[in-house]
């Protein structure tokens, strides 16, 4: 215990002169669980008690200040005192009080601070209410405290960004009382306690203070909100909230609570804090963990979209890359789209131009594989051609030093087979990158039959100093992403064969918070991918008993074209905005007559079904045969990779709020018109016999 009196396990209290000190010492950020919500109310009543203080400093212990509510507990049921009644007892306190902050003060930390009388904060700290990333608003005072320091548009600023502001933007804004340039929490908390005694450091109850209304501010953030993001209900939440500050606190309180259990409900809540934990749990697994090998030098080879943009990224993290192609014009293109990618990074203002400037200066353009003796990592990011991955590993075996790692971008194909081109095949493995690579979060790492544990930890290694997701998958067609999508991809191009078009499709996936609908996607990705990969199929010979989706996506391609890049596609752009191409129209008239489909109707809910259960059917299976290691791996992936809407937590956890029945129950009855496509995964039967979920698999 920091202090000498203890009120919980996790708040203590002790006096320095007429200073009394308030820690919460409760690893790993100091959220407000029930044991810190008791025990800082103990805590403040003691000392207000005693009488032997004229001043209150609350400090935190460990890395960081109060990080937040305990977002665990959202959806257990509850235990008092809630946090926004701790929050009213602190601002109610006789004595007056300060808060020091070191680390990070977000949602219920920061509430915390707001209901102490004065805020002092440590250089380099930062503050926030990202409760809205969280699907849920500030509940603990924040709409309404926040508005009564620094007014009704920076709060909005704050609230709805979500973003952590520096402590510094936050003295220009009232919203901080002061910056100190060091020292440690506990002598800071002692020296501001005895400035509050000296009235060197004023004090008030924020509550106190009146709010100017601003309608105009308050009436554009709302309808600012609902246009960008409509599937977010408390987006629109929050800013009503904040609206309502101009009302006496115990009003506006009351309001706030009203709202944000609206939010707490909702299954948008369930699904934002899913991603949450998931994008931290896939790198808790063993094999992200252990010795790693360095990662001081990479080699990437190609200088194409993927090799251009893993250089990118790689140089962005600060890591020195030797990009190699094999002539000049693609060696001069890749560093073009190298500078053009850091170029968008700086107006984008991701990075500085010194930033930039010297990211640059660390890439070393080369024709010679040999230039790859002393790298420490090689990616391979060349033409999706087996024959051309064989030969480059084979050479690279010969060329890298021990110890190397041999790793390869690509997206489908035997890593094993790749790796027995070498000598050591513990050194090979897949890294797996999104296009844009410098951009998209996911890394698939895939772990070959031999790849060393060592190798693979330092595959996680990468992901993290990239700031990307790594997640960890096995080697098969497509390993999680492409095979899933492989497979869900089909089930929209039976939708329209039996009588949806494109745009419902569309239509019924945005509502469903697809940024944009799959045929909208194709155009703009370009038509003649999927059409080379169609007819290299066909000439392979389609599996049997395969219903082929394809004739009508064919005929659009060599009648109308390949989508924006030629103008024509499944819609036509000439005005800009993407209005249904009629010749489509006809185009799925005559394949429909030729193959005797009559139209069936589809409502918007009966075409997410169908291709939200063919996209959970295939992820069952990735799960059941340990593709991925557990259903939130799978879920990760679709949320950084594939941009599945991030406030239904993923496919997976969106399954569980199906349930297994029903969705047997559907697959079996899709099965009547197709019983090849439609086929009940032996996991899913399983759940559904056990009454089981997909989040009790990632427990
Ligand atoms: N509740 C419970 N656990 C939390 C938590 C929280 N609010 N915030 C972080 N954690 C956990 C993480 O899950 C992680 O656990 P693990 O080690 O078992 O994986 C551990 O704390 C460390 O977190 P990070 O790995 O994220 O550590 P970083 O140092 O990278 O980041 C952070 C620290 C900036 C505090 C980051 O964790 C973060 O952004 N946390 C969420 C902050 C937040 O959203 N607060 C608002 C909560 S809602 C609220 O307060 C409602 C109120 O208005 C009523």
């Amino acid at each position: 215990m920091a202090e000498s009196n203890a009120t919980s396990d996790v708040v203590s209290y002790g006096y320095e002169g007429e200073v009394a000190l308030v820690c919460v010492d409760n690893p790993p950020v100091n959220a407000t669980g029930i044991a810190v919500r008791q025990g800082l109310v103990d805590a403040f009543k003691a000392i207000n008690d005693e009488g032997k203080a004229k001043a209150i400093a609350l400090y935190c212990a460990g890395r960081t200040f109060i990080a937040g509510a305990d977002i665990r507990e959202f959806g257990q049921p509850r235990k008092d005192p809630s946090l926004p009644e701790v929050c009213n007892a602190l601002e109610a306190s006789a004595i007056p009080t300060v808060s020091v902050i070191h680390g990070t003060a977000l949602g219920g930390g920061y509430e915390v601070a707001l209901a102490t009388h004065a805020r002092v904060a440590l250089k380099g700290a930062k503050f926030g209410l990202p409760e809205v990333l969280l699907g849920i608003i500030p509940g603990a005072g924040g709409t309404q405290r926040l508005p009564r320091l620094s007014g009704i548009p920076f709060t909005l600023d704050i609230a709805v960004s979500g973003r952590h502001a520096k402590v510094e933007e936050g003295v220009d804004k009232g919203a901080i009382d002061r910056v100190v340039e060091a020292g440690d929490p506990r002598d800071i908390a002692i020296a501001m306690g005895q400035e509050v005694i000296a009235g060197t450091l004023p004090t008030r109850r924020t509550g106190d203070i009146d709010v100017t209304p601003d309608e105009a501010a308050i009436n554009s953030t709302l309808a600012m909100v609902e246009k960008k993001n409509p599937h977010l209900i408390n987006l629109a939440e929050c800013v009503k909230a904040i609206a309502a500050s101009t009302k006496p606190l115990m009003e506006g309180l009351a309001e706030e609570r009203e709202r944000i259990m609206r939010c707490i409900e909702s299954p948008q809540r369930s699904g934002l804090i899913h991603a949450f934990f998931g994008e931290r749990a896939v790198s808790n697994i063993p094999e992200a963990k252990g010795e790693t090998r360095a990662l001081d030098k990479i080699g990437v080879i190609g200088g194409g979209t993927m090799g251009s943009g893993i250089t990118t990224s790689c140089l962005m993290a600060g890591i020195p890359v030797r990009l190699i192609e094999v002539q000049q014009e693609g060696l001069d293109r890749g560093v073009a789209t190298i500078t053009k990618n850091l170029d968008g990074a700086v107006s984008r203002g991701k990075m500085s131009q010194d930033k930039r400037d010297a990211a640059l200066a660390m890439l070393e353009p080369s024709l010679a594989m040999e230039d790859l003796s002393d790298v420490d990592l090689v990616i391979e990011a060349v033409f999706e051609k087996m024959e051309i991955k064989k030969d480059i590993f084979g050479k690279l075996d010969t060329i890298c030093k021990p110890g190397a790692i041999l790793a390869s971008n690509t997206s489908y194909l035997d890593i094993n087979a790749i790796a027995n081109m070498t000598n050591r095949p513990q050194d090979v493995l897949g890294l797996h990158f999104f296009s844009p690579a410098h951009v998209m979060r996911l890394l698939e790492i895939v772990q070959g039959e031999k790849t060393a544990p060592d190798a693979l930890a330092t595959g996680f290694a990468l992901a993290k100093k990239l700031k990307k997701v790594g997640v960890l998958a096995q080697v098969c067609d497509g390993f999680i992403g492409n095979r899933i999508l492989g497979h869900y991809g089909k089930v929209i191009s039976y939708l329209v064969l039996d009588g949806a078009s494109p745009a419902d499709v569309d239509r019924a996936l945005e509502g469903f918070g697809m940024a944009m609908g799959p045929h909208k996607v194709g155009d703009l990705a370009g038509l003649d991918i999927g059409y080379m990969t169609r007819q290299r199929r066909k000439e392979e010979g389609l599996p049997a008993n395969e219903r082929y989706g394809g004739d009508i996506a064919d005929l659009i391609c060599e009648r109308e074209g390949y989508g924006r890049k030629t103008g024509k596609g499944y819609y036509l752009y000439e005005t800009g905005a993407p209005v249904p191409n009629p010749a489509v129209e006809e185009i799925i008239n005559e394949v429909r007559a030729d193959k005797g489909i009559t139209p069936k109707t589809f409502s918007d809910q009966d075409i997410v079904d169908r291709y939200m259960t063919a996209f959970i059917s295939e992820a069952a299976r990735v799960v059941e045969d340990g593709t991925a290691k557990r259903p939130v791996d799978v879920d990760m992936v679709f949320l950084f990779g594939y941009g599945f809407p991030r406030h239904r937590g993923g496919p997976l956890h969106y399954a569980d709020s199906i349930g297994a029945k029903e969705l047997v129950a559907r697959i079996e009855a899709y099965a009547k018109e197709d019983p090849n496509y439609w086929q009940v995964p032996d996991l899913l039967r399983k759940m559904a016999e056990d009454g089981t979920t997909f989040a009790d698999m990632n427990k």
